[in-house]
């Protein structure tokens, strides 16, 4: 059975309108996150990223199309739903001549009902225990968005929504924050973070939907998506009998040809076995070669593509 829907957009659009013009930020959008996921919501700059958690937040009214939490429609429900989720948004305001702790302490105050082994808990998993009594001013980017994070965890969220996170960190502060991404996913936390950075995406979240001009251009797991463009390509002297022995296969996705080559794409690590099925077939293979595109090609090919179709951008 599919694990439970956190999130789902049906139709999800936003038009902000100023006197001259209107810019579409979000159209049409259609997302899905199950429990325990680690979702990528991957998109260049102005895609729509922070005006889509906007409305899942009910930061923003949407022009038209419908919010699910956890199976509910937030226009009725938004308070309670809101309960279970919490968000790191792009500017995290700390009190910076007081420690990290006590930053939690009133954060927690605001919530309500938050146990003072609580804020012991939250520090733990984010790492900052032993610098907890240090003044914020003090801290580096890097442990604010830490303490960011700690803030999201004091209600014990099923759902944390991060927007951008790792702007602005350096190298070995991204590596701790997606040591911590991961932390969370592990704990059953569904996490939904928006990044424009392929490679963050790429290492940290096992599911992406990537965007742009507000639309969802592919959405799956990453796994799925980074073999998407898996091919081997084959040099035969005869491609048609060549696509007739692997057309039936199960894990042969797709077969195309040109006047002396055979593209196939595999699921997997198949190509010593097409090699074989073809020559016991008679057919004479001069050579193999595999090419795998990463996430980041199919990501800027998608781009490519809806940028080569600027008619039917209304944005
Ligand atoms: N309050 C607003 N009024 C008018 N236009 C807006 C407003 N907020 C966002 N936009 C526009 O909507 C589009 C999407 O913006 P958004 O901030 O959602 O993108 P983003 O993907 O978060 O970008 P970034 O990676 O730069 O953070 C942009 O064209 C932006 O200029
Ligand atoms: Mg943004």
């Amino acid at each position: 059975m599919p694990a439970e829907t956190i999130i789902k957009t049906n139709s999800l659009t936003k038009r902000f309108d100023s006197k001259l013009s209107g810019i579409l930020a979000v159209d049409n959008l259609d997302i899905e996150v199950r429990r325990g996921e680690v979702f990528g919501f991957l998109g260049p700059n102005a895609s729509g990223k922070t005006t889509t958690i906007g409305m899942l937040l009910g930061l923003i009214a949407p022009t038209s199309g419908t919010i699910e939490l956890f199976g509910e429609d937030t226009a009725h429900n938004l308070p309670r739903l809101l309960k279970r989720t919490s968000a790191v948004l792009e500017s995290s305001a700390f009190y910076p001549h007081l420690s990290g702790y006590d930053n939690l302490i009133i954060f927690a105050g605001t919530i309500g009902g938050i146990e003072k082994c609580r804020i012991d808990e939250v520090l733990e998993t984010v790492g900052l225990r032993k610098r907890a009594s240090s003044k914020v001013r003090t801290y580096s980017l890097g442990m604010r968005q830490r303490l960011s994070v700690a803030t999201a965890l004091l209600n014990d969220p099923e759902l944390i929504i991060m927007d951008e996170p790792a702007n602005g960190l350096d190298p070995s502060g991204i590596i701790e924050f997606r040591e911590l991404t991961k932390s969370l996913g592990e704990q059953g936390k569904t996490v939904f973070i928006s990044s424009h950075l392929l490679h963050e995406i790429e290492q940290t979240c096992d599911h992406v939907a990537i965007i742009n001009k507000g639309r969802v251009l592919a959405q799956g797991s990453v796994n799925e998506l980074l073999h998407r463009g898996k091919m081997l390509q084959i040099s035969v002297p005869d491609p048609d009998t060549a696509s007739d022995l692997l057309m039936n296969l199960d894990w042969v996705k797709t077969i195309e040809i040109d006047d002396s080559h055979i593209f196939v794409e595999i699921t997997s690590e198949k190509a010593a076995e097409v090699n074989r099925i073809l020559v016991t077939g008679g057919i004479a293979v001069s050579e193999i070669k595999m090419s795998e595109n990463s996430l980041e090609d199919f990501f800027l090919d998608a781009i490519d593509e809806i940028t080569r179709k600027p008619e039917e951008d209304n944005a």
